[in-house]
């Protein structure tokens, strides 16, 4: 049993049932958008909190969001000012907060950036493209949720040349060791030298789902970049540079997150939705231009990039810290 501040006694693990807002100290730090959990940790370390006037040193320490008074430095907890980036990471950059290593992340990307935010999921260290970074857990938690069927566009080029069987695969969904993929949209844009680029969009977020569903059809990824994610595309954005989201963005964010009728299928079309045949010969040059300004080598056959090889846990994912909004 943990002791909750205001006194009363509670499990150690509060559920969702419970009608307060139970977190930890650490964690309602990073909730409120001001501090990731290390950070939070640190500050908590250093004497700079209170709860209930009573000087907090343990970032277990559960607290009611709505009833605890919490001070930092003195001054109420408030929810910051909600900022919503996008940023087009290029290859070879990490998404995670603190390497070991001291390899190049995505927040030595985000000069001018005084707020706290978080990659909304994750991009492989190989993989270029569209990345979304926020303080609002909520927002997030929803466009990363698969339960809310936002699409993900993606280009790929496959190190074998697809057939038209192995795509209505790919669409009809893919067994992987994890489960049968959801029905995917896919869409051919050229083959050359026995390799096919095309474009998939996919409803889920499986760890390195793409290249393990090229990889179920006997192929490697050689190249990968997110272009979309719901109604927000990378078009017109740098490498390696981000910019702020308009409000109109935000709130088409916002619409494309409802949750959908059961058994509607895919939902929405999302920044690079594929449409039938229609406007190929364009896509196919903004995919072109998109391969050519990720700036990349493909990467070998041996899954090598000409960056180093991401670290790995066992399961092949990359090592990456926990996103603050997850087992909430
Ligand atoms: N799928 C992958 O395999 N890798 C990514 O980075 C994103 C989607």
């Amino acid at each position: 049993m943990k002791r909750v501040a205001g006194g009363a006694k509670r499990s150690a693990s509060p559920t969702r049932a419970a009608k307060p807002r139970l977190k930890t100290l650490d964690r309602a730090l990073s909730k409120a958008g001001i501090a990731s959990r290390t950070e939070a940790r640190q500050w908590i370390a250093r004497g700079r909190l209170k709860v209930n006037g009573k000087p907090a040193r343990d970032p277990e320490q559960w607290v009611d969001l709505d009833r605890d008074k919490i001070l930092l430095d003195g001054k109420p907890l408030r929810g910051e000012k909600k900022i919503y980036i996008l940023l087009y990471k290029p290859k070879g950059v990490l998404t995670t907060h603190n390497d070991p290593d001291r390899r190049k992340t995505v927040y030595s990307l985000l000069d001018r950036v005084d707020q706290w935010v978080f990659p909304v999921g994750r991009l492989d260290q190989d993989t270029s493209g569209l990345l979304l970074m926020t303080n609002d857990s909520s927002l997030a938690e929803q466009l990363t949720n698969p339960e809310y069927h936002v699409p993900k566009t993606y280009l790929v080029k496959s190190s074998i040349t697809l057939n038209d069987e192995q795509l209505g695969r790919l669409r009809d969904g893919i067994e992987l060791k994890d489960g049968l993929t959801r029905p995917a949209k896919v869409r051919r844009l050229r083959d050359v030298s026995g390799r096919t680029v095309f474009e998939l969009t996919i409803t889920e977020g499986r760890n390195r789902q793409v290249r393990r569903m090229v990889e179920a059809l006997g192929g490697k990824v050689l190249k990968l970049v997110r272009v979309g994610i719901g109604p927000i595309s990378i078009s017109g954005q740098q490498i390696g540079t981000w910019r702020e989201l308009s409000r109109t963005e935000v709130e088409a964010l916002r619409r494309s997150v409802r949750r959908p009728k059961a058994g509607s299928g895919l939902v929405g079309g999302g920044a690079g939705s594929a449409k039938g045949g229609e406007g190929q010969g364009e896509d196919l040059a903004v995919a072109e231009v998109v391969f050519e300004q990720s700036g990349d080598h493909d990467t070998d056959e041996k899954g090598h990039g000409g960056v180093e090889s991401p670290r790995r846990h066992e399961g092949g994912a990359e090592a990456l810290e926990p996103a603050p909004w997850l087992g909430e």
